[in-house]
């Protein structure tokens, strides 16, 4: 120890000099160039290997997946509801039927949601199909049935273009999200229900509120692009000029294999949204 202290800065550096390089053994950092060749050698060796073996492992997992079916579901499962328009605060349709500024959003946001449902696209791109049959179809790429914009009749913004936002009676679009290879039993549709039942009244497009199993299953959107999932529109209509909010809850109706009350997902086969008309 003693020793050790006493040895100069100068010698410390160049015991470090050495260290890094020595020109009698020929040394770099304690090892001889051969002994550095090998440590790469095994370390290139053992990490190539490391490498194989995951790409070798991620291979074999991927073999065992299918493109267009998910791997791990819990069951078919049931699927859940949306709505369009869908504003920055949620599901609240909140509005002035005298001020177009305040429901541009709604207005602008239907437009986009229903472009792929324009008669000229679906006609281009999708098949007609007959009503009340599950479309199976064992061509590799599967087509879809037209689901056309003009099905939602006043509410399909093309006489009107507000979608009856501009008369109080607005539009609200109801979804049903897609499942891949789900087949609904019976005969599915869409009720919609307020709280306040007095004065409410609801127009349903197409009639019913109906789903058509025609739609039914979905392949996924890499053999079915073009698929046009099922809408049906409710047109909101109350008699006199609400001051507050209204809520209503539309369900999935009529088929026994489509969940409509799962106390722990409030969407699944349903969903509850808030409409404020004001003058
Ligand atoms: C769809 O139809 C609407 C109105 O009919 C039109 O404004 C829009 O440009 C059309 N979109 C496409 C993609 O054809
Ligand atoms: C949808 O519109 C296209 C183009 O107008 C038409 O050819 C087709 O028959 C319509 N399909 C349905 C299901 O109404
Ligand atoms: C909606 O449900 C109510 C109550 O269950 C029923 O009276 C009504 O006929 C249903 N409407 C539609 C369009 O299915
Ligand atoms: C709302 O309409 C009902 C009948 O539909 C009527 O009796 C009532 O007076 C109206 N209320 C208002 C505030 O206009």
């Amino acid at each position: 120890m003693a020793k050790e202290e006493s040895k100069t800065f100068g010698q410390t550096l160049a015991d470090w000099k050495q260290f890094i390089y020595n020109p009698r053994s020929g040394e770099v950092l304690g090892r001889t160039a051969s002994s550095w060749a090998l440590i790469l050698l095994f370390y290139l060796v053992f990490y190539g290997f490391l490498a194989g073996l995951f790409t070798f492992t991620m291979w074999v997992m991927l073999q065992t997946l299918d493109d267009n079916v998910p791997k791990y579901r819990d069951r078919v499962s049931s699927p859940g509801l949306m709505i369009s328009p869908k504003s920055d605060s949620g599901l609240d349709i909140d509005f002035r039927r005298s001020d177009p500024k305040s429901y541009k959003a709604y207005v602008d946001a239907l437009d986009a949601f229903l472009q792929p449902y324009n008669d000229s696209t679906q006609g281009a791109k999708n098949v007609l199909c007959t009503p009340g049959l599950y479309r199976e179809d064992d061509e590799s790429k599967k087509k879809a049935c037209q689901f056309n914009r003009t099905m939602l009749g006043q509410c399909s913004g093309i006489d009107d273009t507000s979608y009856g936002y501009s008369n109080g009676t607005p539009c609200v679009i109801v979804k049903m999200n897609r499942i891949i290879g789900l087949k609904p039993e019976g005969n599915p549709s869409i009720n919609c229900t307020s709280k306040k039942d007095d004065g409410v009244q609801l127009l349903y497009f197409p009639d019913y509120g109906k789903i058509d199993l025609m739609y039914f299953p979905y392949y996924g959107k890499k053999v079915q692009a073009t698929y046009a999932q099922p809408l049906v529109a409710v047109k909101i209509t109350t008699s006199n000029a609400t001051k507050e909010g209204i809520q209503f809850e539309c369900k999935i109706h009529g088929s026994p294999n489509l969940k409509n009350s799962d106390d722990r997902d409030k969407f699944l086969g349903r969903i509850t949204f808030k409409v404020q008309i004001r003058d």
